[in-house]
Parts: structure tokens; sequence; C-alpha cells
């Protein structure tokens, strides 16, 4: 599908372009009008349960948590995508803030003052809080990487202890590693077993600072739940190999607490192959919860050429998405939806966005329209919004 490290440089080069925002807020009561959804789609002679306040978390009270990623430049004041945080959503993650880089961008150097404005703005609307994330290979400072391997580890370890005690109390689960299982899936090289061949593995020479990041983080806030997170574990091949990681983080008695499926999905995406990941690490590790971390369905399925040099990517669909698409962007999330309530494991599914004009996906892999969130650029809800939130909602 995409080499990568074009990815990796696609969305680097894409960072400063696109802000990302969403998010679902908390317990804050709204007056955002109600939208009707489509008569189209009210099947049943069921009046539609409409846009009300709170109906997306409370649809799923008794199942997990439902949020998105927020950024700063939303909250002061509360901009359309954070007042559609205020009604539907009771978890938040901070989109950019709490990166590495953005946290300490040089050694002894730590900047909180951008993270704690969008935590404390979290917290004070009631919203529960995940920390995204402590170790990345985009968004790392060069001098974590410099130096020894015991110089990397003390390093590493010293960011994780500074950042999880300054937010003991306040961010109750942390991505504590992010994005490091093996791409190697149309690579077709050896690559470097189930592990990702990334600055950190290089720069360690072995996939140890895993250890290292999740053993730091129990140390430092005994109380926060500490995931590994990463994307395409709907692809049964990775999947095997992040299920590899966990077996030997299992043997080697290092503390995790969950695996957070990124979920940026496609509208070609199996849904049966989400739950499957569900399932997958739900029977072998029963001790470990589940988080959905990043979910998006992307409108376009793209050959790896366009993420790795932007040449042979879809075309614009422009500023008006086919209902045929939404359609099937609403039955894929219903079907994956239905699975996630079935299955106890999973404590908390965040979308990567609100508004589709949020999303990061309408500059990487190259600047187009997308559309792969609840609510449209108006801040309306979407098809997929009422199939998640309205069983009698015909698509
Ligand atoms: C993305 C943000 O949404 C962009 O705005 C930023 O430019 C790059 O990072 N997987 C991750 C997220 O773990 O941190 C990324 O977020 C999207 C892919």
């Amino acid at each position: 599908m995409m080499d990568i490290t074009a990815r990796d440089r696609l969305k680097f080069l894409a960072g400063g372009a696109s802000l990302l925002l969403f998010g679902c807020g908390s317990g804050g009561g709204s007056s955002a009008p109600a939208p009707v959804p489509p008569t189209t789609g009210t099947g049943g002679g069921q009046k539609p349960l409409g846009f009300t306040p709170g109906l997306l978390r409370d649809t799923y009270q008794g199942n997990f948590k439902i949020g998105a990623a927020l950024s700063n430049n939303r909250t002061l004041p509360p901009d359309a995508s954070a007042k559609l945080m205020l009604d539907q959503c009771n978890l938040l993650t901070p989109e950019w803030e709490l990166k590495p880089e953005n946290v300490s961008p040089s050694q002894g150097v730590y900047n909180f003052v951008e993270a704690d404005r969008v935590v404390d703005w979290a917290l004070d609307n009631g919203f529960e809080v995940r920390g995204h994330t402590l170790l990345w290979h985009e968004s790392v400072p060069a001098y974590m990487l410099q130096g020894t391997r015991d110089e990397i580890r003390t390093k590493l370890e010293n960011y994780i202890t500074t950042v999880m005690q300054h937010f003991s109390g306040r961010i109750t689960s942390w991505d504590v590693v992010n994005e490091v299982v093996s791409v190697d899936l149309y690579s077709g090289t050896a690559g470097v077993g189930p592990d990702r061949d990334t600055a950190w593995f290089q720069a360690v020479g072995s996939a140890d600072y895993i250890d290292w990041a999740l053993q730091a983080a129990r140390n430092a806030d005994p109380n926060a739940l500490l995931f590994l997170s990463d994307y395409e574990t709907e692809n049964p091949q990775k999947r095997g190999w992040l299920l590899d990681i966990l077996r030997r983080l299992a043997d080697r008695g290092i503390p995790i607490d969950g695996v957070g499926h990124q979920c940026h999905l496609q509208l070609d995406t199996d849904p049966q192959e989400v739950l499957n990941a569900i399932d997958d690490v739900a029977n072998e590790f029963p001790n470990l919860i589940n988080h959905i971390t990043e979910l998006d369905v992307n409108m376009y399925q793209d050959l790896g050429s366009c993420w790795e040099s932007q040449t042979g990517c879809q075309t614009d669909i422009g500023p008006n998405p086919p209902d045929n698409l939404l359609a099937d962007q609403a039955r894929l999330l219903r079907t994956i939806f239905d699975g996630l309530k079935q299955r106890p494991s999973v404590e908390m599914v965040n979308f990567w966005g609100v508004k589709d004009d949020d999303s990061w996906l309408n500059s990487v892999p190259v600047e187009r329209y997308n559309y792969p969130l609840l609510f449209d650029r108006n801040g309306d809800p979407k098809p997929a919004y009422f199939a998640i939130t309205d069983p009698n909602y015909v698509i």
C-alpha cells in the first residue's frame, strides 16, 4: 500500500499544513441545534433520534468512552469542532501538544504550556484525557536518539518520568509507544522481525526501547494505563507481528495494560478484520484492554505510489461527496460499532477528527477533499453519525 518511510515524510511535511482537531466533548451541555436526519434515512416510520446533545456518548455509555483529538487552537474560545466535542463525547486526546518534539525540543528543556492548556480545558469540561504519545519515530527530538545505548535509555527514561509525573492524576491512559510494529507488509523484506526498523530501533540496535519505555512509564505513574498503539492491526500479517511483540513483552514481564488500534480505515476495509484484531488480542491476552485510538474512514483507496511519491493518487472527489460513498462509510462504521459493543475488552473509541475539514487526510498523502469523519464541513452530522447512534436509521 504505501512505503511507510514515505508516509512518515508525508506526515511530517503535512504537519504544518494540517491542523487537526476534533473533538467530541464531555459533559458540557450545548445549545447546538438538533439537525434532523435526512428524510431518506429514516426508514421504518420511526421518528429519527436526530442529533441531540450527548447522543453519541450516551449511546455507548455502557460500552466504551467516545473521544477524539483536540488542539489548543480549537478551545479558547471553543470553535465549531470544540462545541461538537462538548455535545457528543467524554474523552479527549491532545492531537499534537503531547508529542515529544513539542514537549521537549531539546535536552533538559520541557515546555508544558500548550499541553497543560488543552489538558486543563478537557478536565475543566469533564473529559477523560488520553496521552498521545511518549515515544514515536516521528516528532522525536534529535537529542533523544544521540549517544550510546545506555545514554539513549537514560534520556528516554528521564523524559517519560518527567512527563508522566507532570500529568499524573490528569491523564489516565497513555500511548507509551506508537507505531513500533513492522511495516514490511508489502516490501517483502525480512526486516527486523516483528519490530519496525525505525530510527529508535537503529539508534538502540534492537527493540529494547519498547521495554524501557513501558517500564519507565509504570514506574513514573503506576495509576496510568499503558498502551502500545499502531495502525493496520486489521491486517492479519501486521497483527501477527503485533502479537509476537506482546508475547515477548509478556515473557519478559514488561508492564502493559492495553493495545491501541489506530483504525485509520478505508471504505474497502473488511469490518470483520477490525473485530478480529480485538478478538485476537483479547483471546490471547485477556488481561489487556483494547482502545480504538485514531478512527477515521478515508474516502480513497490509493496505490502505494500515492503515499510514497504522490503519484497514482485517486482523483480528488471535490467539495460534494457522493452519497454512495457516504453510505458505504455509514455501513462500515455501523458494522464495526455493533461489533465493538459486543466486546467488553473495548473501553474507548477515539475519532481522529469531528468535522471533515479538520482531518489530516485532507493533506496526507496529497491535498484533496476528504470526508473521513462523522460531521461535515458545516458541522452537521453525516449518515455515519446516524448509523452508529440510531438503530432505526436506514442507510
Ligand atoms: C497526525 C496529525 O493528525 C497531523 O496533524 C500531524 O501533522 C501528523 O500526525 N498516526 C498517529 C498520529 O499516531 O499522531 C498522526 O497524527 C496520524 C497517524
